[in-house]
């Protein structure tokens, strides 16, 4: 089983930006935590991360192309505004699950509407990076693929 985690805009710069949100580690300590766990569950996993709409647009319909399993999605700012990011995840109808690093409920209002909700599988938000594993664990349990140790 192979699973895409894929982030959207500023999440390259994770350690750098609003470390009292985000935290301090970075993007690069983000997919050697997320290997890490796809090691233990025996599962595959590619990384990709883009600052442009259409370029996840593509990731989304690449991902489909190259038969991915499952989506781990930090959509970022396009989370409440991507009508496009939200059809090619429903289009592809491959199980996704969003991640949010903070608790995005708590925050500003226009962070309270998403896009990808209604098309994931499931959404994980607050748990810091931690989240990506926990996202990786749904799908795997949805799929019944791997093994949890
Ligand atoms: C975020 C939350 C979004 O509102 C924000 O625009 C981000 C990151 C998160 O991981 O908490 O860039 O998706």
């Amino acid at each position: 089983m192979k699973f895409l985690v894929l982030n959207g805009p500023n999440i390259n710069i994770l350690g750098i930006r609003e470390p009292e949100i985000y935290g301090r580690q970075t993007y690069d300590d983000l997919v050697a935590l997320v290997r890490s766990h796809a090691e233990e569950l025996g599962v595959e996993v590619e990384f990709y991360q883009s600052n442009h709409e259409g370029d996840l647009v593509d990731a989304i319909q690449k991902a489909y192309f190259s038969h991915i399993d499952g989506i781990v999605f930090n959509p970022a700012a396009y989370t409440h505004t991507s009508v496009a990011i939200a059809d090619a995840v429903k289009g592809v109808a491959i199980p996704t699950v969003e991640v949010h690093i903070s608790e995005v409920s708590r925050r500003e209002a226009f962070r309270q509407v998403s896009y990808i909700r209604d098309v994931a599988l499931q959404t994980v938000t607050g748990q810091g990076l931690q989240g990506y594993n926990q996202a990786l664990d749904i799908l795997v349990r949805h799929l019944g693929a791997g093994h949890e140790s």
